[in-house]
């Protein structure tokens, strides 16, 4: 049995808390694409945990965890990560894996990727990963993939400043990586949880390009990069956030404005804590985009959705949601695909009353407040797509299912 777990907006939809959250109940976590440039954050107990490269069920202490051909892995970054986890007192010796066939990001290609950064026509606000550099090396075929470490001939024929670089990490790797193909084949009749990065709308295909990242982040990413085929996928859970927010620069219909929405937007970042975890940056908020997360189930075939950050909303009297775009006169309710577009398209906003009561406590859908059932039957109408499992905060334990997930859909 294997679900995906991906992000339906523009990142940062709490993927790691619900992967962290269904990891109770799997075998296996692979991450299958991105890099450092990813940040997913964590909350059990007293204790806090971000992740940039290690899938999220490594809280878990016999959980085992692959870092998917489809990433792009920083060594640097790989191993202080894991010193953070044993400074936090998790044990992940034996625990993690590696495929051999990801690509490894270079101190240089990171330099490169903030030098590209302000030479664009078009800045994207990057994350200075090295993310889309490295990406480019793979498209290129000039990329070191993690199993390049230990061909001689190719380690010979490597730059010496790389060479002295990836030497100190090679027998580290080494006990780490693993075939992927045969790795996987050992869970065929166990419980994998494919884990995304990013979100649709930042994928390389399918998101608001050029300012994207240069992975994919749909559910076809993680048959890539998992190493499976699309017909052992059971079902594709999409996360999203009830309100939008996104890091960087690029379109966002419906982002608050202070000429509209006064001080929304600073309102919902703070009770959100709305700061990105890998380069702190506040985010950019907006309201709920049903129109972009159609777009996601579409493009995905997301089975189920999962709404996070619901209890956000608790203290308000009215929460609107995006339901098309104005664009000279017309009214679109299909996702565009042209920038100019969707930076000059205007949020048609439906309003529903709010429900003024604390969230995080509820442990069922019968327990919601008939408002906050509502809106959520809204969505679910909207996007053809049950909302199967809902967040009502940060904490683990603040999270429940409506039906079983591990089942085909
Ligand atoms: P990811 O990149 O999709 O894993 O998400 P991030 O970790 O970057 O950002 C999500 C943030 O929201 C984190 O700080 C989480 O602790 C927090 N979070 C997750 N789910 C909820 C929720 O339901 N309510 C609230 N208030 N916070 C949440
Ligand atoms: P998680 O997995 C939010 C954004 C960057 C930038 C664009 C390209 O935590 O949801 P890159 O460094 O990837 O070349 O930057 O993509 N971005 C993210 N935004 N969450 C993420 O990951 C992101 N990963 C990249 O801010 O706009
Ligand atoms: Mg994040």
């Amino acid at each position: 049995m294997n679900l995906v777990v991906i992000g339906a907006q523009w990142g940062d939809e709490g993927k790691g808390k619900i992967v962290d959250f269904l990891a109770q109940d799997s075998d296996l976590v692979v991450r299958f694409s991105g890099g450092a440039n990813a940040g997913h954050t964590i909350v059990v107990g007293e204790e806090t945990y971000k992740l940039h490269l290690i899938p999220s069920g490594i809280v878990y202490p016999d959980k085992k965890v692959l870092l998917g051909a489809g990433m792009v892995v920083d060594v640097q970054s790989l191993f202080a990560e894991l010193e953070e986890l044993s400074r936090q007192g998790l044990a992940w010796q034996g625990r993690v894996f590696l495929s051999d066939r990801a690509h490894l990001v270079l101190p240089d290609y990171k330099d490169e990727d903030r030098e590209l950064e302000g030479r664009r026509f078009n800045p994207i606000g990057t994350t200075g990963r090295g993310i889309g550099v490295t990406f480019a090396h793979k498209a290129h075929r000039n990329g070191i993939r993690v199993v390049d470490l230990f061909d001689s001939e190719l380690w010979a024929r490597m730059p010496e400043s790389y060479r002295s670089f990836l030497e100190d990490y090679r027998e580290r790797l080494n006990g780490m990586r693993v075939n992927q193909a045969a790795f996987m084949a050992d869970f065929r009749n166990k419980k994998i949880l494919l884990e995304g990065s990013q979100g649709v709308l930042l994928d390389l295909d399918w998101g608001t390009y050029p300012f994207v990242s240069s992975g994919y982040s749909t559910a076809a990413g993680a048959c890539q990069g998992g190493g499976l085929g699309p017909g052992r996928i059971d079902r594709v859970l999409g996360v999203f956030k009830a309100y939008s927010t996104r890091v960087g620069n690029g379109p966002f219909p419906s982002e608050f404005t202070e000429g509209r929405d006064g001080d929304l937007g600073n309102r919902i970042r703070e009770l959100g804590r709305e700061y990105g975890v890998t380069t702190g940056r506040p985010r950019r908020t907006g309201y709920l985009d049903l129109t972009a997360l159609r777009y996601a189930c579409r493009v995905s075939g997301i089975d189920s959705l999962v709404l996070t950050h619901i209890d956000v909303y608790d203290g308000f009297d009215e929460i609107k949601v995006c339901t098309a775009y104005r664009f000279r006169g017309e009214e679109l309710t299909d996702f565009p695909s042209s920038t100019e577009v969707l930076e000059k398209a205007e949020p048609v906003l439906k309003g529903f009353p709010g429900w003024k009561t604390r969230l995080a406590s509820s442990r069922t859908y019968e327990e919601l407040p008939p408002q906050a059932r509502s809106y959520i039957q809204f969505i679910e109408d909207y996007c053809e797509t049950p909302v199967d499992v809902i967040s009502v905060g940060y904490r683990r334990k603040e999270t429940f299912i409506r039906r079983p997930l591990w089942t085909r859909s």
